[in-house]
């Protein structure tokens, strides 16, 4: 039986040949994501990855609302898989935030599901790392995690010359829109137009734009002349002390498409322009009064980076590392009487990190020597003579052999690895 359209597979290495995403590279991903969080004092998260059906109305927009998976549970209850993290996170700090001191730095690695087209760069599932700053309005904060993102992508080895950030901002827009069109409503529309605008027909934008009354030329020299808000000025000054300055550029083409966004929004590009976005996220102020019917107001802001086009963007400029699938250590037991023994060293092999392996069944010692080739084992140890017996260590890459003290052969072994 197929796997469904847009899920993927995760095997180890070496992956069969039709398979491209390998369980090792997404731990590698995983690990670096982990470590600029921490350095950055960012707490870890998840929640729950079904949530009621209306999390999601009206909070998250037309375009994510219909590529939601929906289904009703053996209640009758409309329940939905999270198709982003931002909704369960707003409920979540909700019901919690009191426990914990502002500014709220918090991330998550959800696996997330959308019933999307499938093309390059969108599948139906995918891991987002997402980070977020709550409770602090202000550009020091819209700073802080930019710098964030920009040190997420740098720590996989990506340089300025690989990626740039574009800055926009949904209250220069909404500026523009009052000014040319009267008043602020159904701005959400104009939004998702001009978050459109490069990838649609020009003539299916001055359509979308004719209730509006505003011209796609106006819009473009908006655009061109990308003059920068005082906020967005700050951001850029703040990045400059930290010497980040080549990594962003202001960008009004980025309005982003989901519907809670209120202040400066981004996203993270690759700068051959080959992939889709990397990363995309943004002010959201409002979000959590309007899930709160208004009781609970707390600036926020953060960003999501999906698994799908960064792996694809590493792999293409070579920066993932090869995966290590050898063991350090095959056990070789020469003769079943000494099975007891040869169990008791692997077990203190294991326990001192050593990773180490050897046959469940018995064989004769040249297809256990063929096994340990099998598993690229760096040694092969064989426990041989009296009790207690020497161990015979034999580095498979050049046959050195050595042997050693049945007492020493975890420190042995451990510097020999170590060297
Ligand atoms: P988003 O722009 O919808 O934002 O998604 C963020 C990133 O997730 C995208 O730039 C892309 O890398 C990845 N992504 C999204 N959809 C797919 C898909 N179908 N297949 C593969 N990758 C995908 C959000 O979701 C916001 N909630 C992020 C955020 C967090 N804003 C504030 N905090």
């Amino acid at each position: 039986m197929d796997r469904l359209p847009g899920f993927r597979d995760f095997f180890p290495s070496p992956s069969p040949s039709q398979e491209r995403w390998t369980m090792e590279a997404r731990t590698h991903l995983f690990a670096s994501w982990r470590r600029t969080m921490r350095a950055y004092a960012f707490r870890e998260y998840d929640g729950s990855p079904l949530e009621h059906l209306d999390l999601y109305l009206k909070k998250s927009g037309e375009e994510i609302l219909g590529q939601i998976y929906q289904l009703e549970d053996r209640s009758g209850r409309q329940i939905a898989l999270r198709p982003e993290m931002t909704p369960t996170l707003a409920r979540m700090i909700l019901s919690g935030q009191r426990h914990y001191r502002k500014p709220i730095k918090w991330f998550s690695v959800p696996q997330l599901f959308r019933y999307e087209r499938q093309q390059k760069g969108r599948l139906r599932e995918h891991f987002q790392l997402n980070a977020d700053l709550i409770g602090e309005s202000g550009p020091a904060a819209d700073a802080e995690v930019i710098a964030l993102l920009i040190d997420t992508l740098r720590d996989l080895g990506l340089t300025a010359r690989d990626f740039t950030i574009r800055l926009s901002s949904r209250q220069a827009w909404t500026e523009f829109f009052v000014e040319h069109h009267g008043r602020a409503s159904d701005q959400y529309r104009f939004f998702q137009a001009v978050d459109k605008l490069d990838r649609v027909p020009e003539e299916v934008t001055a359509q979308q734009l004719e209730p509006v009354g505003i011209p796609v030329e106006r819009i473009r020299r908006f655009i061109r002349e990308a003059q920068p808000t005082p906020q967005l000025i700050a951001v850029q000054d703040n990045l400059a002390a930290r010497g980040l300055t080549e990594y962003v550029q202001i960008d009004y083409g980025i309005v982003r498409g989901l519907a809670y966004y209120d202040g400066v929004v981004f996203e993270a590009f690759d700068r051959q322009g080959e992939f889709r976005a990397i990363a995309g996220g943004g002010r959201y102020d409002g979000l959590i009064g309007k899930l709160s019917g208004g009781k609970t107001e707390l600036p926020a802001l953060g960003f999501g980076m999906g698994d799908v086009v960064l792996l694809e963007l590493l792999r293409a400029r070579k920066l993932l590392p090869e995966p290590k699938t050898g063991v350090d250590a095959y056990c070789l037991i020469e003769e079943e009487s000494r099975r007891p023994r040869c169990l008791e060293l692997v077990q203190r092999l294991r326990e001192a990190g050593i990773r180490t392996d050897y046959g469940l069944s018995s064989s004769n010692s040249n297809k256990q020597f063929r096994q340990a080739r099998e598993l690229e084992a760096t040694y092969l140890i064989t426990p041989q003579g009296d009790e207690p017996p020497t161990i015979q260590l034999k580095r498979l890459a050049d046959r050195q052999v050595e042997t050693v003290a049945w007492a020493d052969c975890v420190s042995v072994l451990r510097n020999r690895l170590a060297s």
